[in-house]
């Protein structure tokens, strides 16, 4: 599969399949992650690979919970008929943590920015693409306090959990949800 097919047809998965994932494919899918840019090079990630249903479980009931404090904060309709049913389905979860301490030269500048996050959502992309080049599909989960991440992870003080993702073979993949045209969302300077 070629780069520009693995973006145009990789989509967010909500229903995996009860099947295991091959070690090998776990591995190359986490150096894909390790050969994100990052500012200055400093690889300000960490990955931690879950196979374990407890801790999917566990997970689970964190986000149950950010489900119910987001209903009353967003006031979002749509959140109780969002089912989150994945997270004990997938088979492997990624845990990506950022070091906050590994930001690059625009820490610096009168508007700094945090290198490390946008580096880590570079690595997570990367993961992403490259289970689903390998027939494999994903979930980008951001929906946790942080807090509850660092307790059933075991994640110091420190560092950052930055966004688990959902990894298996997909059971149901949704259409493309629609994307803004170029007209709208570029500007062309010549
Ligand atoms: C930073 C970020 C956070 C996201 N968090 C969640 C999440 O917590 N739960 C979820 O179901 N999808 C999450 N998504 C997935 C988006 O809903 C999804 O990418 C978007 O609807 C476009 O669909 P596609 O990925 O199939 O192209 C997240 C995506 C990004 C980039």
């Amino acid at each position: 599969m070629d780069c520009i097919e693995a973006i145009l047809g990789r989509r967010s998965c909500r229903s995996f399949k009860n099947q295991k994932v091959e070690q090998e494919k776990i591995i190359t899918i986490l150096k894909c992650g390790l050969y994100a840019p990052s500012p200055a090079n400093k690889q300000p990630w960490e990955f931690i690979v879950v196979e374990n249903p407890e801790y999917n479980e566990k997970l689970k009931a964190a986000v149950e919970h950010s489900k119910e404090k987001l209903v009353e904060k967003s006031g979002w309709a749509w959140i109780p008929k969002y089912k989150v049913d994945f997270i004990t389905q997938a088979p492997v979860l990624i845990v990506v943590v950022g070091d906050p301490s590994k930001n690059g030269a625009e820490q610096f500048l009168e508007e700094p920015s945090q290198g490390f996050e946008h580096a880590c959502s570079a690595a997570i992309q990367n993961m992403l693409l490259a289970a689903h080049s390998m027939e494999l599909e994903t979930l980008w989960l951001s929906l946790f306090e942080k807090v509850d991440a660092r307790k059933i992870f075991k994640i110091d003080e420190d560092k950052e959990p930055i966004a688990i993702i959902c990894l298996g073979y997909p059971e149901y993949v949704g259409q493309a949800p629609p994307r803004k045209s170029i007209e709208s969302k570029v500007k062309f300077i010549k």
